[in-house]
């Protein structure tokens, strides 16, 4: 890994419980940065015991680590989340809108319900933690969407999800000129099949047919991705806004 210095930045990743957000934050503290770990509540509470031990392990790079819980798809606790933010972990220099889900199914057999629930998490979800942390964002700061390589090939049965994230690519580039004159960039990763809870889900010959077609011949790893955010995040990259970099292992 790289290492990059982000002593003194302050990092908000939504959805970082588990997953892509964890090891997204994992490589922030591993560098020297304050850590918002984000979660939303469930019944069972697993997402709030995970956000407690993906805590545990950042504190071990020697940083502050706060866990903040709230739905990304509802704009009231978006507001309070980002209330929290500037009061408890002191302003934001980064946010990376990580938080997602996939309710994969072919239009024939998708519901509204499936169609609405993606769309509120994975595209509402950014504009509202865009338009409510550019508030709690100091000048100079950044903003990493993380889309997918989907909202740009369009892959079967993922309606839903990638227009999600064609969406959030496109609002990347109207973000980065609305945001450009405070000096804060804004781009998006667009990762193709990294290894996390969420391609688990996928039957093992479909996992099995996506290999087969990236070149490299494996699936990507989170730090992987959590390297291209950093890039995008760090001090040197402030030319650089409004792009999608592509994480695939060559596959297009
Ligand atoms: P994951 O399912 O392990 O993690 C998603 C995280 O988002 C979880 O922590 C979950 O609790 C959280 N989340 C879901 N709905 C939320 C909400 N309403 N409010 C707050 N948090 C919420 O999946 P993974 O793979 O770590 O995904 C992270 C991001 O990467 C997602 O945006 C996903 O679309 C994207 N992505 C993943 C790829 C992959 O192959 N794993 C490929 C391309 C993009």
């Amino acid at each position: 890994m790289v290492r990059y210095d982000f002593r003194g930045k302050v990092v908000l990743v939504t959805g970082s419980s588990r997953g892509m957000g964890a090891a997204i934050l994992e490589a922030f503290a591993a560098a020297g940065a304050t850590c918002v770990v984000n979660y939303f509540e469930d019944a069972d509470g697993i997402n709030r015991r995970d956000a407690e031990a993906t805590a545990q392990r950042l504190r071990r790079h020697g940083v502050p680590v706060f866990v903040f819980d709230a739905d990304v798809s509802q704009y009231e606790a978006v507001e309070n989340l980002m209330r929290r933010v500037a009061e408890e972990a002191g302003g934001l220099d980064i946010l990376v809108n990580n938080a997602g889900i996939l309710r994969d199914r072919t239009i024939k057999k998708m519901t509204p319900d499936d169609w609405q629930s993606v769309i509120r998490t994975n595209l509402d979800g950014v504009f509202y933690c865009s338009k409510l942390g550019a508030e709690v964002l100091r000048d100079g700061g950044r903003i990493v969407n993380v889309a997918s390589i989907s909202g740009v090939m369009g892959f079967h049965g993922q309606a839903n999800y990638a227009a999600a994230k064609a969406g959030v690519i496109a609002m990347t580039k109207v973000v980065a000129k609305e945001l450009a004159r405070r000096g804060i960039t804004v781009n998006a990763v667009a990762p193709g099949v990294i290894k996390t809870a969420m391609i688990e889900a996928l039957k093992p010959e479909v996992l099995a047919g996506y290999e087969k077609q990236i070149p490299v011949g494996r699936v990507g790893r989170p730090d992987e991705v959590a390297h291209a955010i950093c890039f995008f995040a760090c001090e040197e990259s402030s030319y650089i806004t409004g792009q999608t970099l592509a994480i695939t292992g060559g596959w297009y």
